[in-house]
């Protein structure tokens, strides 16, 4: 059961080489991470305000060697077993990128391939601490980045149900576009959280935007009315309030139908823990007020470290070394519409 995974993610814009070793199968996995690369390109698709495809792709085939050289490649391959990469959700041009990176590695190191759903990766990503406490099922899932928000309900590490989704914009992509309606640069999770940090001390955020779908009695979720919100807010009444006061109660809005939502879902499946995880779950706001609601509720409450809530590879290894303990497979070819 043991592996040490070269694992490899390229699935957007973030191009991540990580060295992970895995053991203990599903009953008790453990994971050791012993390098996480992850070589942004942040500065090359800001200008365009999001993500240039066709630029992602030429920046991971550039990154790939700069990378593996820092890994120390001489006395790597003796102690890789498998290689793990990310076949989809994503952009195909760039997941495309790390797929033939992957068979050309696997190829010349005689090392198994594996292929890796990403949002697995996500939900994996909670287990890459090591001292963490055991996660008590059944569990409740909010996974939220900028391509997808999710509610799950998991029955055990290998078998979960999609409770719920979003309908429209996925949580990061509403935090990014209510970010460049407010003039802040790509990508806009970090800097909305950073601007409703100025709020004056004492002070809460005033404008009482939509929370969509809170009232209703189902799992999913939906962010344009409230996006659609900010911006006639912005249109027709900006002037009554600073930037801050609006980026501080979109960014409200938001993680109190996150939060409502992800605890009614756990009360009504009767779950003993619940796990954030995803880009999203990197804000501070969201990552207490779930652990507040927890405590309140006495469940278990788990999120990634800082580092891994971001795309990464690390979090390819966690999800490629369960994909290899399960019988089916990936294919080992771009899709960019895989779900979890
Ligand atoms: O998981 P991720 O790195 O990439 C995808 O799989 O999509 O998530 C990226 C998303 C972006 O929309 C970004 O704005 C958002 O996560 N994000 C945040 C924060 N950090 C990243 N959203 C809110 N607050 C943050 N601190
Ligand atoms: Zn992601």
């Amino acid at each position: 059961m043991k592996k040490t995974i070269l694992a490899i993610e390229t699935s957007c814009d973030e191009t991540g080489l990580a060295v992970v070793r895995a053991e203990g199968g599903l009953s008790a996995p453990k994971f050791r991470v012993l390098k996480n690369l992850v070589s942004s390109q942040v500065k090359v698709h800001r200008p365009f305000g999001g993500v240039v495809p066709g630029l992602a792709k030429r920046e991971h085939i550039k990154n790939f060697p700069i990378l593996l050289k820092k890994l120390d490649s001489a006395r790597l391959w003796s102690s890789i077993d498998m290689i793990a990469v990310t076949v989809g959700p994503g952009l195909e041009p760039a997941l495309w990128t790390g797929i033939t990176f992957a068979e050309e590695l696997s190829k010349k190191n005689k090392k198994e391939l594996i292929g890796a759903n990403h949002l697995e990766g996500h939900l994996y990503s909670v287990l890459l601490s090591a001292k963490r406490k055991k996660i008590n099922f059944p569990a409740i899932v909010l996974l939220v980045s900028g391509g997808h928000t999710a509610l799950l309900l998991m029955k055990n590490l290998k078998t979960w149900k999609r409770l719920g989704e979003t309908r429209d914009d996925a949580a990061g992509e509403a935090f990014d576009k209510v970010a460049r309606m407010l003039g802040l640069p790509y990508p806009g999770g970090p800097e909305i959280e950073r601007l409703a940090l100025r709020m004056p001390k004492g002070e809460k955020p005033s404008i009482d935007f939509p929370r969509p779908m809170l009232n209703q009695k189902n799992y999913d979720f939906s962010f344009s009315g409230l996006k659609t919100s900010v911006f006639y807010y912005l249109r027709d009444a900006a002037k009554k309030k600073s930037k801050a006061d609006i980026a501080a109660s979109f960014q409200k809005a938001a993680i109190d139908v996150l939060v409502c939502k992800t605890f009614r879902a756990a009360k009504d499946f009767g779950a003993r823990s619940v796990i954030l995880c995803g880009g999203v779950a990197a804000n501070r706001k969201l990552r207490n007020e779930m652990k507040r609601s927890a405590k309140k509720t006495g469940m278990n409450f788990f999120v990634p470290k800082m580092e891994y809530n971001n795309d990464n590879a690390a979090m390819i290894a966690a999800a490629g070394y369960f994909t290899y303990l399960r019988s089916k497979k990936l294919p080992m070819k771009a899709n960019g519409d895989l779900n979890i």
